[in-house]
Parts: structure tokens; sequence; C-alpha cells
């Protein structure tokens, strides 16, 4: 079976995991959160970009990868361009599976796989997706405010769009879906189709 690969970008909490998840799960495609990666290399310690050439699946394997200190962590550790490098290599391999996959992140349709069969491009308000995110964090014992949650979404944001190495931003041929007034049930929809026309 030859590879399809479905590249899935955008800003944090806009919902590309619930996405990339349903999406693997319809077409029985392999997924790949490559934000795990970053925010390992984080936690990890030490010197990011031996941190990065080193990674295990142990270490992607921790329970304190979705805290908000791990998203911190991990956007500061994006921005350095030798981390990025030690990780394309596993995310590119990942990518080529026979049988399909897909990957979200903030770089996939523009760097990792820029020849990406699907390429979507997947937004909502910041102030939607600040309360997504706090009610995650929440859920799992995060003591955190709403406004607080904003405040670091911006900075990430801020961080992943103004960095020179795999800015944030869409690729050319992305399909946009902006999830601000979509149930997670139409946007599957929206994202299947747009996998569909290119089957
Ligand atoms: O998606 P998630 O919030 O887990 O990503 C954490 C951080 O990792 C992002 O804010 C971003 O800085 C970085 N990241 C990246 N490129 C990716 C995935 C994540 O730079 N492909």
């Amino acid at each position: 079976m030859t590879s399809f690969t479905v590249a899935i970008d955008g800003p944090a909490a806009a919902g590309k995991g619930t996405l990339s998840r349903a999406v693997a799960e319809r077409f029985g495609f392999a997924h790949l959160d490559t934000g795990l990666l970053y925010r390992a290399v984080g936690a990890k310690g030490g010197d990011p970009v031996r941190a990065a050439q080193t990674l295990s699946a142990a270490d992607l394997g921790r329970g304190d990868l979705r805290s908000a200190g791990a998203g911190e962590a991990a956007s500061k550790v994006a921005a350095i361009p030798e981390v990025r490098a030690a990780l394309v290599r596993f995310q590119q391999d990942f990518a080529r599976q026979p049988g399909g996959a897909v990957l979200d992140g903030r770089d996939i349709g523009t760097v990792i796989c820029p020849d990406a069969e699907v390429k979507l491009y997947v937004t909502a308000s910041d102030e939607v997706r600040a309360h997504r995110r706090w009610l995650e964090l929440r859920a799992q014992g995060d003591v955190i405010t709403e406004a607080q949650v904003l405040d670091d979404l911006r900075a990430r944001d801020a961080r992943d769009t103004a960095r020179a190495t795999a800015p944030l931003r869409p690729a050319a041929d992305a399909v946009l879906i902006d999830t601000t007034e979509l149930s997670i049930d139409t946007a599957v929809e929206k994202a299947c189709e747009a996998i569909k026309r290119r089957m």
C-alpha cells in the first residue's frame, strides 16, 4: 500500500488534536501529535539540542507533557533550529509509512511534509481556544485562571508565528477550517470531505 499523508497545522487549542484523532480513526491512518516531541524535549531538561537528538519512546511517555508549563517550555525549545532539525527525519519517516498517516503540528504542511496529499489549517478565535484549553487544564487538575490561559496562548502563538525557523503559517494550498463556531462533528466532516476529494 502506498503512503498518504494528511498534514494538520494551526495554533494552540484550535482543535487539531481532536480533529486529527477523529480523522485517523475514520480512515485507519496512524497519528502523530508532533507537539508532543517538542514538549518532551522541553521537559527533558539539559541541553535541548542533545535532548532532541536522543529523544526516546520513554521521553514521549512521560505523564506531565500536557501541562501548561510543558507547553511553554516546548515553544521555547521549538524556536531553536538545531532542535527542529533533529526531529525532521522521525516525522518524515512516520508520514511515509504504508497505510496512511496524519501529523498535526505547526509546520507539517510547510516544512515537514510539503508534498502531503492533504493539508488542513485549523484555527479558532483566541477566546474560544483559551476557553477550551482552560477546560482541558482544569480537568487534569492544573490550577490556572482563564485569563492566564489566554495570555499564555497569545504569548505562545506570538513566539510560534514570529520565529525565523519554520514559523506557524498556513501552507498556500491548505484548506482552512475555522472551528470558532463549529461543533466537533461538523469540523470532522469538513476535514473528511477534504481528504476524500484527494483520495
Ligand atoms: O501542539 P502543542 O501545543 O502540543 O505544541 C507545543 C509547542 O510545540 C507549540 O507551541 C510550538 O511551539 C511547538 N511545536 C512546533 N512545531 C510543531 C509542533 C509543536 O514548533 N510541529
